[in-house]
């Protein structure tokens, strides 16, 4: 029996043509198809008026995003626990703490009225993420933000091609970033981006990209470098390689059948799994979605039976995820009472989802989450 992995990427013909293509160009550093990737990002975002600066994870983002905004030692950053370890390790790379909000019982989402209980004088941002295929309220994290006077650093890694009130995640928020590593719906092997608005945050990133050297983007998307250059900022080794550029643009090419047949595999679920009493589905219809996970919550105290049933049948299962507060490194940072966070901490799995999964794949894992339960 064929094993269902959680993930799958949708390796093709065309991936395989942009990577030989990349690869016999003969550049292997940050080139041409870096920068077409950050304007192809731009046009599907229909974002024309923000900025893209591809990095080389979407961790990567997160840091120089938190380093753009100013955030530094003796700062802090509210974020929901039950967010990736990314996002945390990004915060204390910069020298500050993250502080743990709780999320809302329904989205999973940020709580603003739980991170509101958490502002506090060294609170300095706040990074809202989209838990997959339900997405914040960023009207009222916008508000929210502006009451308080916090920069907003929204995690859209798993919110690529989705919309909010009718405009695509990427082209509203303060700062966006995004993330194509392997498991992601589109993907460029490892490589993440920010969406920024003015010109000189992208200057800063550039630098910052490439361990703070004045080397011109519009020199190196020429597929040549500067000898001479200046060095005004702490940098990283951050930058994206041509061969990931274009893989990101071959993939991306593909987002409409991606979200259409991953959108139709997630209504089927929701159809089908959402019948059954002891299991609770996404709250969504997933129009305007691109969905990346598909998670289901079930009784705390059969998630395992449950995991090793379908581990059985060949189904593999996910967790997304165990919170922050639940690992030693971040068991001490301040936090709320985190209810919601540890309840679902212990309930979620995520099934197997996948770009173009064919109807019968998806219907072993339906009639095995259905088996379980029967
Ligand atoms: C919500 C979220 N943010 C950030 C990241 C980090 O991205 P990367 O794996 O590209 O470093 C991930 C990765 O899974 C993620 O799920």
């Amino acid at each position: 029996m064929e094993k269902i992995p959680v993930f799958k990427p949708l390796l093709e013909a065309e991936e395989l043509n942009a990577a030989e293509e990349a690869l016999r160009m003969g550049w292997l550093g940050m080139g041409k198809y870096v920068g077409d990737f950050e304007q192809a990002m731009l046009g599907v975002l229909g974002a024309k008026d923000r900025h893209a600066v591809a990095v080389s994870t979407g961790h990567a983002a997160l840091h120089l995003g938190l380093l753009l905004i100013g955030v530094g030692p003796g700062d802090e950053v509210i974020t929901p626990a039950f967010n990736n370890i990314a996002d945390f390790q990004a915060i204390l790379a910069t020298g500050a703490k993250p502080v743990f909000c709780d999320i809302d019982p329904v989205t999973l989402c940020v709580d603003l009225a739980d991170a509101e209980s958490l502002v506090g004088p060294r609170t300095k941002a706040i990074i809202v993420m989209d838990y997959d295929c339900v997405l914040c309220d960023h009207d009222a994290v916008a508000v929210f933000a502006e009451r308080h006077g916090l920069r907003v650093l929204h995690d859209g890694a798993h919110a690529l091609g989705s919309k909010h009130r009718g405009k695509m995640v990427g082209s509203f928020s303060d700062i966006t970033m995004f993330s194509f590593d392997p498991v992601k719906t589109i993907t460029c092997i490892d490589g993440g981006m920010l969406i920024v608005r003015t010109e000189e945050e992208v200057r800063r990133l550039h630098e910052m990209r490439l361990i703070g050297m004045g080397q011109p983007a519009s020199v190196m998307y020429q597929n040549q470098r500067a000898w001479t250059y200046d060095v005004q900022q702490l940098g990283f080794r951050y930058h994206l390689a041509n061969l990931h550029g274009a893989l990101g643009l071959a993939q991306l090419a593909k987002l409409p059948i991606i979200s259409e047949t991953r959108r139709a595999s997630c209504k089927r679920y929701n159809a089908e799994l959402g019948q059954l009493s002891d299991v609770v589905v996404p709250k969504t219809d997933f129009d305007d979605i691109t969905p990346f996970l598909y998670y289901i919550r079930v009784p705390a105290a059969r998630r395992d039976a449950l995991r090793i049933f379908l581990a059985e049948r060949g189904i593999d299962t996910g967790i997304h995820w165990q919170p922050g507060h639940w690992f030693t490194l971040f068991r001490d940072c301040r936090r709320s009472a985190l209810a919601v966070t540890d309840q679902v901490g212990h309930e979620v799995l995520s099934l197997p989802l996948h770009s173009k999964m064919p109807d019968q794949v998806q219907q072993r894992v339906i009639d095995g989450v259905k088996a379980f339960f029967a």
